[in-house]
């Protein structure tokens, strides 16, 4: 009996490894289902078309979008690619360089490219609570229980165990006196988060867990703006050396990032952080970004001041 269930414990164990390996390896052309062209859909659906439910749960969109909730409108269904090999050649074709350039796994720009991921059009692509609207200038957040962006994220959360980098961007344009969340990691069920990206007392913030070891650290980028009720734009990044330092992007320049707490244990006992929530923290209105969000992006290493420049120019090109 002991040893049996050794053995099943062994073939799951190597059946995660081999699905989280696909997920490394950069294959051109993978078979998968791609909502259709937001630019493509009828327009008089401003709102639901931004929708990765509305476009890709009917039967012929398989897959990446069916977690949402959304009923398929059949409207959209009339832009569907008659074989295969198209869907594959428009997979290839959305991809942007800028995201091979500085190794981005995500790259948001809401106003051209919807809830598609511009980095690689195959995956995560986001589906939006019913308060949260799109258009030209981007995602638009309130404070609703309704208002974020969500992705699944299967096996990602490894580009943030120990030993790696990664650097988180956003640009927004939102009161300057608010604890407004840019982006949770979070268990796509539960409501336990492993890591948070926000605004909030003059300071960009970034809260981290690492539940294999456990360990929890605190950064944040020290008073870079003032506190105001004003609407402000806000190109602000953090880039991450989980062996070490943090440092801050804001408007332009580079902050070495201030420890805000010191290093503890973590009290997460779970590592299934599998859903990316961009714009509201599990449904809590009073940490919602209450602006707008029109782009967002991830990388895999740590990109320079000129390099957080370079994706700032590019998400302004809208
Ligand atoms: C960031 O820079 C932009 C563009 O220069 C400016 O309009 C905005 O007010 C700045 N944001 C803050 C919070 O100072």
């Amino acid at each position: 009996m002991e040893l049996k269930r050794q053995l099943l414990f062994c073939c799951i164990s190597l059946l995660q490894l081999l699905h989280c390996r696909s997920e490394h390896s950069s294959i051109g052309f993978a078979t998968v289902a791609l909502c259709p062209d937001i630019s493509a859909l009828p327009s008089r659906h401003a709102k639901s078309k931004m929708l990765c439910g509305t476009a890709c749960s009917a039967p012929t969109w398989t897959a990446t979008c069916s977690t949402s909730p959304v009923r398929p409108d059949s409207a959209t269904l009339a832009t569907r690619p008659a074989r295969d090999s198209d869907l594959r050649q428009r997979v290839r074709a959305s991809a942007e360089p800028i995201a091979e350039q500085l190794s981005l796994k995500m790259l948001y720009r809401f106003g051209t490219h919807g809830l598609e991921n511009a980095a690689d059009p195959s995956k995560y692509r986001l589906w939006s609570g019913s308060a949260t609207t799109i258009d030209a200038q981007g995602a638009h957040f309130v404070e609703d229980s309704n208002s974020f962006l969500m992705a699944a994220t299967p096996c990602f959360e490894g580009f943030f165990n120990v030993g790696h980098k990664f650097s988180i961007f956003v640009r927004a344009k939102h009161p300057m006196n608010i604890d407004g969340t840019y982006m949770t990691m979070r268990e796509c069920v539960g409501n336990k988060v492993s890591q948070d990206f926000y605004t909030y007392d003059r300071n960009f913030w970034h809260d981290m867990y690492w539940p294999p070891q456990p360990k929890y650290v605190l950064t944040k980028s020290g008073n870079v703006f003032t506190r105001s009720s004003s609407v402000a734009l806000v190109s602000s990044g953090m880039t991450y050396d989980t062996n070490g330092a943090a440092h801050y992007f804001f408007n332009g320049s580079m902050h070495p990032a201030m420890m805000a707490s010191p290093d503890s244990s973590g009290t997460l006992t779970n590592s299934r952080f599998q859903c990316i929530e961009l714009g509201g923290y599990l449904k809590t209105p009073r940490y919602s970004v209450r602006g707008s969000m029109s782009c967002f992006a991830m990388s895999t290493r740590l990109l320079t001041q000129a390099e957080f420049v370079q994706l700032d120019n590019w998400c302004k090109q809208v």
